[in-house]
């Protein structure tokens, strides 16, 4: 979701206006996400990087963060919607925490969509953190380190228990991944899009997925399942 600041700028507003005018557009294509029946969304929302933003823009994001899972609460709760967050979420302030875990907790049976939020995220820190433990249980024993192969660790990564990302989408002209699901992009379709986040509408949406349509020219069968040993 990038391009927050730079749609600020352009309207000589400071940068937290931009997350601001982001938050809306978070908004809106989950509403649409659930609308399409898409069956999972993984929002890169702060990442492991961000936290070296200047103290107030962090602030403010933190702040917007909160506000988006109280006033979403009850939407997600009656559309089904399975929040999850991934990241380092230990980083997170109190207030976030107090927003975040309950709601966590009482959508944990729903099965619609799962939205999950990468918070103080960062990709390799996460495979980083998946061979340690693997590490760990084979000095202990548990696993022999000769079976540890590919599905192994993918098991184990945080973000992949949404499933395999089937596109993966990214606003504001970069052409980086900027070490989001780089464990889950193996076969996953990246899409680029110059649009800055906060104008992402709609027909953004169809274009990309339309655009993964033409590209795969399979519908209906789930990417993860059908790249399979490909
Ligand atoms: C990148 O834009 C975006 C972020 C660092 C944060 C994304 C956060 C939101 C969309 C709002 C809060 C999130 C939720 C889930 C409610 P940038 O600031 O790097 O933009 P720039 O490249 O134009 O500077």
């Amino acid at each position: 979701m990038d391009g927050n600041g730079r749609w600020a700028t352009q309207r000589g507003e400071p940068r937290e206006a931009g997350h601001k005018a982001g938050s809306a557009a978070v908004r809106r294509v989950v509403r649409i996400a659930r609308r399409l029946g898409i069956s999972a969304l993984t929002l890169y929302a702060f990442s492991e990087q961000n936290w070296a933003r200047p103290k107030g823009e962090v602030e403010a994001l933190m702040g917007l963060l909160e506000e988006f899972l109280r006033s979403e609460r009850e939407e997600i709760l009656e559309n089904g919607i399975r929040l999850v967050a991934i990241g380092d979420l230990g980083r997170l302030p109190e207030h976030v925490r107090q927003a975040l875990d309950p709601l966590a907790r009482e959508s944990h049976e729903n099965e619609k969509m799962t939205l999950a939020l990468a918070l103080s995220y960062g990709a390799r820190e996460e495979i980083a953190e998946v061979a340690r433990a693997l590490a760990n249980e084979a000095l202990r024993g548990a696993i022999n380190p000769d079976a540890i192969d590919g599905a192994l660790i993918g098991a184990r990564i945080p973000s992949l228990s949404v499933g395999e990302p089937d596109l993966i989408l990214r606003t504001g002209g970069e052409q980086r991944l900027s070490n989001f699901l780089l464990y889950g992009a193996a076969h996953a379709e990246l899409f680029f899009c110059e649009k800055l986040w906060p104008d992402f509408h709609e027909p953004d949406l169809f274009d990309a997925i339309r655009s993964y349509q033409t590209r795969t020219k399979v519908f209906g069968t789930p990417s993860a399942e059908r790249r399979r040993g490909t």
